[in-house]
Protein backbone atom coordinates (compact mmCIF):
# COMPACT_ATOMS: atom_id res chain seq x y z
CA UNK A 1 0.00 0.00 0.00
CA UNK A 2 2.91 2.24 1.13
CA UNK A 3 4.81 1.20 -1.78
CA UNK A 4 2.17 2.06 -4.24
CA UNK A 5 1.57 5.87 -2.26
CA UNK A 6 4.89 6.49 -2.34
CA UNK A 7 6.11 5.24 -6.24
CA UNK A 8 4.59 8.25 -8.08
CA UNK A 9 6.24 10.98 -5.73
CA UNK A 10 9.68 9.26 -5.41
CA UNK A 11 9.70 8.61 -9.25
CA UNK A 12 8.43 12.19 -9.87
CA UNK A 13 12.12 12.92 -8.25
CA UNK A 14 14.28 11.00 -9.41
CA UNK A 15 12.84 12.35 -13.02
CA UNK A 16 13.73 15.56 -11.69
CA UNK A 17 16.97 14.78 -10.27
CA UNK A 18 18.24 12.97 -13.24
CA UNK A 19 16.97 16.15 -15.63
CA UNK A 20 18.98 18.90 -13.57
CA UNK A 21 21.93 16.29 -13.24
CA UNK A 22 22.04 16.50 -17.23
CA UNK A 23 21.60 20.23 -17.64
CA UNK A 24 24.52 20.88 -15.26
CA UNK A 25 26.50 17.76 -16.33
CA UNK A 26 29.21 20.51 -16.72
CA UNK A 27 28.65 23.42 -14.26
CA UNK A 28 31.48 22.18 -11.39
CA UNK A 29 33.64 21.14 -14.70
CA UNK A 30 36.71 23.81 -15.48
CA UNK A 31 36.16 24.80 -18.76
CA UNK A 32 40.16 25.38 -19.23
CA UNK A 33 39.20 28.53 -20.44
CA UNK A 34 39.75 32.01 -18.77
CA UNK A 35 36.85 33.84 -19.57
CA UNK A 36 37.28 37.98 -20.18
CA UNK A 37 34.96 40.90 -21.14
CA UNK A 38 34.98 40.79 -25.01
CA UNK A 39 38.66 43.12 -25.85
CA UNK A 40 38.54 45.06 -28.71
CA UNK A 41 41.68 45.50 -29.19
CA UNK A 42 42.03 41.39 -29.10
CA UNK A 43 38.81 41.07 -31.87
CA UNK A 44 40.82 43.68 -33.77
CA UNK A 45 44.27 42.46 -33.71
CA UNK A 46 42.91 38.74 -34.93
CA UNK A 47 40.24 39.96 -37.68
CA UNK A 48 42.64 39.86 -40.54
CA UNK A 49 44.32 36.28 -39.62
CA UNK A 50 44.59 34.12 -42.54
CA UNK A 51 40.59 31.42 -42.37
CA UNK A 52 40.96 27.88 -41.69
CA UNK A 53 37.45 25.59 -42.94
CA UNK A 54 35.40 25.00 -39.64
CA UNK A 55 37.45 22.57 -37.44
CA UNK A 56 40.28 22.36 -39.64
CA UNK A 57 42.15 22.88 -36.44
CA UNK A 58 40.18 22.07 -33.06
CA UNK A 59 39.52 18.90 -34.49
CA UNK A 60 41.96 17.42 -32.93
CA UNK A 61 41.40 19.37 -29.81
CA UNK A 62 37.72 18.72 -29.63
CA UNK A 63 37.82 15.89 -27.21
CA UNK A 64 39.38 18.71 -24.78
CA UNK A 65 36.47 21.06 -25.31
CA UNK A 66 33.59 17.76 -25.57
CA UNK A 67 34.97 16.57 -23.07
CA UNK A 68 34.03 19.51 -20.42
CA UNK A 69 31.46 20.55 -22.26
CA UNK A 70 29.40 18.35 -23.83
CA UNK A 71 25.97 17.23 -21.81
CA UNK A 72 26.75 13.75 -20.09
CA UNK A 73 23.44 12.29 -22.43
CA UNK A 74 24.80 8.62 -21.40
CA UNK A 75 23.95 9.15 -17.96
CA UNK A 76 20.73 10.90 -18.77
CA UNK A 77 19.62 7.31 -20.74
CA UNK A 78 19.23 5.09 -17.77
CA UNK A 79 16.58 7.57 -16.17
CA UNK A 80 14.65 7.47 -19.44
CA UNK A 81 15.09 3.49 -19.53
CA UNK A 82 13.29 3.56 -16.05
CA UNK A 83 10.71 6.67 -16.54
CA UNK A 84 8.75 5.36 -19.97
CA UNK A 85 10.08 1.20 -19.23
CA UNK A 86 11.81 1.36 -22.36
CA UNK A 87 15.19 -0.50 -23.24
CA UNK A 88 16.71 2.25 -25.65
CA UNK A 89 19.38 -0.68 -27.41
CA UNK A 90 19.62 0.87 -30.06
CA UNK A 91 20.85 5.03 -30.18
CA UNK A 92 21.67 7.46 -33.37
CA UNK A 93 23.89 10.22 -32.30
CA UNK A 94 23.40 13.08 -34.82
CA UNK A 95 26.29 15.30 -35.06
CA UNK A 96 28.82 13.15 -33.04
CA UNK A 97 31.56 15.04 -33.49
CA UNK A 98 35.07 13.17 -31.87
CA UNK A 99 32.67 10.12 -30.83
CA UNK A 100 33.34 10.39 -27.35
CA UNK A 101 29.67 10.96 -26.28
CA UNK A 102 29.52 7.03 -29.10
CA UNK A 103 31.81 5.47 -26.96
CA UNK A 104 30.65 5.83 -23.76
CA UNK A 105 26.77 5.18 -24.77
CA UNK A 106 28.50 1.70 -26.49
CA UNK A 107 29.12 -0.50 -22.87
CA UNK A 108 25.22 -0.05 -22.39
CA UNK A 109 23.70 -0.45 -25.81
CA UNK A 110 23.70 -2.70 -28.62
CA UNK A 111 24.09 -0.63 -31.48
CA UNK A 112 25.49 3.26 -31.45
CA UNK A 113 25.43 4.78 -34.99
CA UNK A 114 27.43 8.11 -35.47
CA UNK A 115 26.54 10.42 -38.14
CA UNK A 116 28.67 13.71 -38.87
CA UNK A 117 29.55 15.98 -41.89
CA UNK A 118 33.15 16.89 -40.99
CA UNK A 119 35.96 14.11 -42.16
CA UNK A 120 38.23 15.63 -39.59
CA UNK A 121 35.98 14.93 -36.72
CA UNK A 122 34.74 11.60 -38.45
CA UNK A 123 38.73 10.64 -37.93
CA UNK A 124 39.12 11.86 -34.63
CA UNK A 125 35.54 9.82 -33.98
CA UNK A 126 37.57 6.32 -35.65
CA UNK A 127 40.28 6.71 -33.35
CA UNK A 128 38.16 7.41 -30.14
CA UNK A 129 35.39 4.94 -30.81
CA UNK A 130 37.85 1.65 -32.82
CA UNK A 131 37.55 -0.27 -30.05
CA UNK A 132 33.59 -0.37 -29.72
CA UNK A 133 32.46 -2.92 -32.05
CA UNK A 134 28.54 -2.10 -31.90
CA UNK A 135 29.60 2.10 -33.12
CA UNK A 136 29.80 2.55 -36.60
CA UNK A 137 30.61 6.39 -37.70
CA UNK A 138 28.94 7.57 -40.92
CA UNK A 139 29.39 10.71 -42.78
CA UNK A 140 26.68 12.58 -43.40
CA UNK A 141 24.52 15.41 -43.68
CA UNK A 142 21.77 15.37 -40.46
CA UNK A 143 19.52 17.26 -42.37
CA UNK A 144 19.04 15.04 -45.08
CA UNK A 145 20.81 11.48 -44.24
CA UNK A 146 18.90 8.47 -44.45
CA UNK A 147 20.27 5.33 -43.13
CA UNK A 148 16.96 3.18 -43.88
CA UNK A 149 17.27 2.03 -40.46
CA UNK A 150 15.41 2.57 -37.45
CA UNK A 151 16.76 3.68 -33.50
CA UNK A 152 15.13 3.56 -30.10
CA UNK A 153 16.31 7.06 -29.36
CA UNK A 154 18.51 10.03 -31.47
CA UNK A 155 20.64 12.70 -29.18
CA UNK A 156 21.91 15.76 -31.07
CA UNK A 157 24.48 17.34 -28.08
CA UNK A 158 25.99 20.49 -27.01
CA UNK A 159 24.47 22.64 -29.02
CA UNK A 160 25.23 21.03 -32.56
CA UNK A 161 21.29 21.99 -34.05
CA UNK A 162 22.59 25.28 -33.85
CA UNK A 163 24.92 24.45 -36.46
CA UNK A 164 22.44 25.26 -39.35
CA UNK A 165 22.04 28.01 -42.05
CA UNK A 166 17.85 28.34 -41.10
CA UNK A 167 15.42 27.27 -39.38
CA UNK A 168 14.41 24.90 -42.29
CA UNK A 169 17.31 23.36 -41.57
CA UNK A 170 16.30 22.82 -38.15
CA UNK A 171 13.09 21.51 -39.15
CA UNK A 172 14.69 19.12 -41.52
CA UNK A 173 17.37 17.90 -38.55
CA UNK A 174 13.79 16.77 -36.67
CA UNK A 175 12.18 15.37 -40.11
CA UNK A 176 15.80 13.29 -40.18
CA UNK A 177 15.03 12.26 -36.07
CA UNK A 178 11.86 11.30 -36.87
CA UNK A 179 12.53 9.80 -39.69
CA UNK A 180 15.01 7.16 -38.15
CA UNK A 181 12.68 6.52 -34.91
CA UNK A 182 10.95 3.60 -34.45
CA UNK A 183 7.21 4.80 -32.97
CA UNK A 184 7.91 5.56 -29.61
CA UNK A 185 11.23 6.37 -30.04
CA UNK A 186 12.95 9.46 -28.63
CA UNK A 187 14.81 12.74 -29.51
CA UNK A 188 17.16 14.67 -26.94
CA UNK A 189 18.68 17.50 -28.20
CA UNK A 190 19.89 20.55 -26.46
CA UNK A 191 20.19 24.16 -28.37
CA UNK A 192 21.17 27.61 -27.75
CA UNK A 193 18.89 30.28 -28.02
CA UNK A 194 18.86 34.09 -28.63
CA UNK A 195 19.69 35.14 -25.67
CA UNK A 196 22.89 33.26 -24.66
CA UNK A 197 24.23 34.11 -27.97
CA UNK A 198 23.78 37.67 -27.17
CA UNK A 199 25.00 37.31 -23.91
CA UNK A 200 28.19 35.21 -24.98
CA UNK A 201 28.85 37.78 -27.01
CA UNK A 202 30.25 39.91 -24.74
CA UNK A 203 33.25 37.51 -23.07
CA UNK A 204 35.98 36.00 -24.76
CA UNK A 205 37.83 32.50 -23.72
CA UNK A 206 41.32 32.07 -23.83
CA UNK A 207 42.22 28.35 -24.06
CA UNK A 208 45.32 28.10 -22.34
CA UNK A 209 45.64 24.23 -21.51
CA UNK A 210 43.61 22.95 -24.58
CA UNK A 211 46.34 21.85 -26.91
CA UNK A 212 48.06 24.75 -28.54
CA UNK A 213 46.50 28.00 -27.21
CA UNK A 214 43.44 29.32 -28.87
CA UNK A 215 40.92 31.75 -28.16
CA UNK A 216 36.77 31.97 -29.02
CA UNK A 217 35.35 35.28 -29.68
CA UNK A 218 31.55 35.34 -30.41
CA UNK A 219 29.87 38.35 -31.61
CA UNK A 220 26.16 38.35 -32.80
CA UNK A 221 25.27 39.46 -36.12
CA UNK A 222 22.15 42.26 -36.08
CA UNK A 223 21.70 41.65 -39.86
CA UNK A 224 21.58 38.18 -39.84
CA UNK A 225 20.54 37.71 -36.30
CA UNK A 226 23.23 35.10 -36.23
CA UNK A 227 25.95 33.81 -33.92
CA UNK A 228 29.63 34.25 -35.73
CA UNK A 229 32.45 32.79 -33.55
CA UNK A 230 36.08 32.62 -33.93
CA UNK A 231 37.95 30.56 -33.12
CA UNK A 232 41.52 31.95 -33.15
CA UNK A 233 44.38 29.81 -33.23
CA UNK A 234 48.45 31.43 -33.77
CA UNK A 235 48.04 31.04 -37.51
CA UNK A 236 44.40 31.61 -38.66
CA UNK A 237 40.79 32.01 -36.97
CA UNK A 238 38.10 28.82 -37.92
CA UNK A 239 34.42 30.81 -38.02
CA UNK A 240 31.52 28.66 -36.76
CA UNK A 241 28.28 30.25 -37.58
CA UNK A 242 25.20 29.23 -35.92
CA UNK A 243 21.72 29.90 -35.58
CA UNK A 244 19.54 30.97 -32.24
CA UNK A 245 16.75 28.03 -31.70
CA UNK A 246 14.14 28.95 -28.84
CA UNK A 247 11.24 27.23 -27.80
CA UNK A 248 8.98 28.54 -30.32
CA UNK A 249 10.71 27.08 -33.05
CA UNK A 250 11.50 24.17 -31.55
CA UNK A 251 7.85 23.83 -31.11
CA UNK A 252 6.85 24.41 -34.91
CA UNK A 253 9.68 21.92 -35.77
CA UNK A 254 8.08 19.43 -33.63
CA UNK A 255 5.10 19.69 -34.79
CA UNK A 256 5.85 19.75 -38.67
CA UNK A 257 7.97 16.47 -38.31
CA UNK A 258 5.05 14.48 -36.15
CA UNK A 259 6.93 14.79 -32.85
CA UNK A 260 5.74 15.62 -29.47
CA UNK A 261 7.57 17.37 -27.00
CA UNK A 262 7.66 15.78 -23.25
CA UNK A 263 9.93 18.38 -21.43
CA UNK A 264 11.97 21.36 -21.82
CA UNK A 265 14.40 22.33 -19.03
CA UNK A 266 17.44 24.34 -18.49
CA UNK A 267 20.90 24.27 -16.33
CA UNK A 268 21.14 26.83 -13.83
CA UNK A 269 23.22 29.44 -15.77
CA UNK A 270 20.25 29.43 -17.85
CA UNK A 271 22.19 29.36 -20.68
CA UNK A 272 21.41 25.78 -22.83
CA UNK A 273 17.76 24.75 -23.30
CA UNK A 274 17.27 20.45 -23.19
CA UNK A 275 14.40 19.28 -24.95
CA UNK A 276 13.26 15.78 -24.95
CA UNK A 277 11.02 14.40 -27.92
CA UNK A 278 8.88 11.55 -28.72
CA UNK A 279 7.74 10.12 -31.40
CA UNK A 280 4.31 9.10 -30.74
CA UNK A 281 2.86 5.29 -31.16
CA UNK A 282 -0.34 3.37 -30.48
CA UNK A 283 0.86 2.17 -27.09
CA UNK A 284 1.92 5.97 -26.09
CA UNK A 285 -0.43 8.38 -27.98
CA UNK A 286 0.56 10.99 -25.77
CA UNK A 287 2.80 11.85 -23.18
CA UNK A 288 2.13 8.96 -20.91
CA UNK A 289 4.95 7.19 -18.62
CA UNK A 290 5.17 5.44 -15.45
CA UNK A 291 6.83 6.41 -12.76
C1 LIG B 1 29.77 21.60 -31.30
S1 LIG B 1 30.22 20.17 -32.22
C2 LIG B 1 29.48 18.94 -31.16
C3 LIG B 1 29.98 17.55 -31.41
C4 LIG B 1 29.46 16.46 -30.47
N1 LIG B 1 28.02 16.31 -30.57
C5 LIG B 1 29.87 16.73 -29.04
O1 LIG B 1 29.02 16.65 -28.15
O2 LIG B 1 31.06 16.96 -28.79
C6 LIG B 1 29.12 20.29 -33.60
C7 LIG B 1 29.23 19.15 -34.58
O3 LIG B 1 28.19 19.28 -35.54
C8 LIG B 1 28.69 18.81 -36.77
N2 LIG B 1 27.83 19.31 -37.85
C9 LIG B 1 27.63 20.60 -38.21
N3 LIG B 1 26.80 20.66 -39.26
C10 LIG B 1 26.45 19.39 -39.56
C11 LIG B 1 25.62 18.79 -40.55
N4 LIG B 1 24.95 19.55 -41.46
N5 LIG B 1 25.46 17.45 -40.55
C12 LIG B 1 26.13 16.68 -39.66
N6 LIG B 1 26.95 17.18 -38.72
C13 LIG B 1 27.11 18.52 -38.66
C14 LIG B 1 30.09 19.36 -36.80
O4 LIG B 1 30.89 18.72 -37.78
C15 LIG B 1 30.53 19.09 -35.37
O5 LIG B 1 31.12 17.83 -35.23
Amino acid sequence: MHGTMFREPIGNLRWWWAKCRLANSNAFVWSGAVTLPASQPFRQAIAAKPRFAPYERLAPLWHLHSRRGSPRYERFLPAIRRRFRVALADVLDLACGVGLMAARLAPDCRRVVGIDSNRRMLAEARKNCGRHANVRLVAGDFRCVDLGETFDIAVCAFDSVNYLADEQGFRDVLGTAARHLRAGGFFLFDALGEATMRKLAGVDSHFLRSGPRHAMCHYFDEATQKSRTLVSFPDGNEEHVRIPIDPPQVAAAAESAGLELLERFRDVRKLRTFYVLRKPSEANPSAGFAS
